[in-house]
């Protein structure tokens, strides 16, 4: 096979590989991240019982994010949740939480 022809079967078989991969993903970003937060938050941001996180933009709830991640400001459950995700997850975690209605 030459270059080109190898070039060309990676080309054909690429999309097929990666397609279904990127779609998952692109489905419901953050989710995965977002259900270490089900159990007080709930699995849409109301509930049960502890602070609402709906009708919140994504920039209320990462700023409130990175405020608990401080340390500045919490009772000490928040604190630790924060501090265990980068910036990048507590956008994506942010932005799961301000899409749900
Ligand atoms: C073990 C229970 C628990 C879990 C799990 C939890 N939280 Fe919280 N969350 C709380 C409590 C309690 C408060 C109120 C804390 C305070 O005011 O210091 C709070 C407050 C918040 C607030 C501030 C809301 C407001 O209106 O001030 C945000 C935002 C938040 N949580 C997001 C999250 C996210 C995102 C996750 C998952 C990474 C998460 N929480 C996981 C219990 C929890």
């Amino acid at each position: 096979m030459g270059k080109r022809t190898a070039a060309m079967a990676i080309l054909a078989v690429l999309p097929l590989a990666t397609v279904p991969v990127a779609q998952a993903q692109v489905a419901q970003p953050g989710r995965l991240l977002a259900s270490n937060c089900f159990q007080c938050h709930g699995t849409n941001g109301k509930g049960p019982g502890f602070d609402s996180l709906a009708g919140k933009s994504t920039d209320e709830i990462y700023k409130d994010l990175k405020q608990f991640q401080s340390g500045k400001e919490s009772n000490g459950i928040m604190a630790r949740h924060a501090m265990a995700y980068t910036d990048e997850q507590l956008r994506l975690i942010s932005a799961w939480f301000a899409a749900q209605k």
